[in-house]
């Protein structure tokens, strides 16, 4: 698993390897022009081939753990952040596969945005982190949040850990647990329990 950045100004043009330019029609903002991206693309797809070419931006679909599933199935993936008021629609119509959204708010460029979406995805990748971590231990509840977890000491300040965690029955433990999730996930965000995650 190699994750690799890379400059849109390298591929920029002149002696400021400029990259962005004023909008037609006029108004606010620069826009990210077609070439630069374009040769940079162009130049990464003779190395690899591309699975999917996702563009983030603040209009695309709401990312969540239904997409880094499968995500996390593709081989390479490449993903262009925009900036300023984001690229030339014609990449967008024409280069790119797929648009993601991390959320309802602006950031300035896309890059934050696309580090959330990679460690989501790199994170269910086998093997990519440790087994304590594995995406294998919390897939069976996926679509509801963690059940409280504690550690030692048993008692502090007063304040106990549930019995039944220290009981050694570990079927009645994971029962415990379930139930606990289901009760936090409809306190907290009863809308995941209407979702259907892969
Ligand atoms: Cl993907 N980009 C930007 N610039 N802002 C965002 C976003 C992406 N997702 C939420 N806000």
């Amino acid at each position: 698993m190699v994750v690799a950045v890379h400059d849109l100004k390298k591929y920029g043009q002149g002696k400021h390897n400029k990259i962005d330019d004023y909008q037609f029609g006029g108004g606010a903002g620069m826009v990210m022009m077609v070439e630069p991206i374009l040769n940079c693309i162009k130049d990464l797809q003779k190395e690899r081939v591309y699975d999917e070419l996702i563009y983030m931006t603040p209009d695309g679909e709401l990312f969540d753990q239904h997409i880094a599933n499968q995500l996390s199935l593709k081989g390479n993936i490449l993903i262009l952040c925009g900036h300023y008021k984001g690229v030339d629609q014609r990449i967008r119509d024409h280069i790119i596969t797929r648009e993601i959204s991390i959320g309802s708010y602006v950031l300035s460029g896309g890059e934050l945005a696309a580090a959330v979406v990679s460690d989501a995805i790199i994170r269910l990748i086998p093997g990519v982190l440790n087994d304590e971590s594995s995406a294998l231990y919390d897939s069976f509840q996926d679509d509801m949040l963690a059940p409280p977890v504690y550690t030692r000491p048993a008692e502090i300040n007063g304040w106990s850990v549930p019995p039944i965690l220290l009981s050694g029955d570990f079927p009645k433990i994971e029962d415990w647990r379930e139930a606990k999730a289901l009760e936090i996930t409809k306190e907290k965000r009863p809308d995941l329990l209407d979702k259907d995650f892969l």
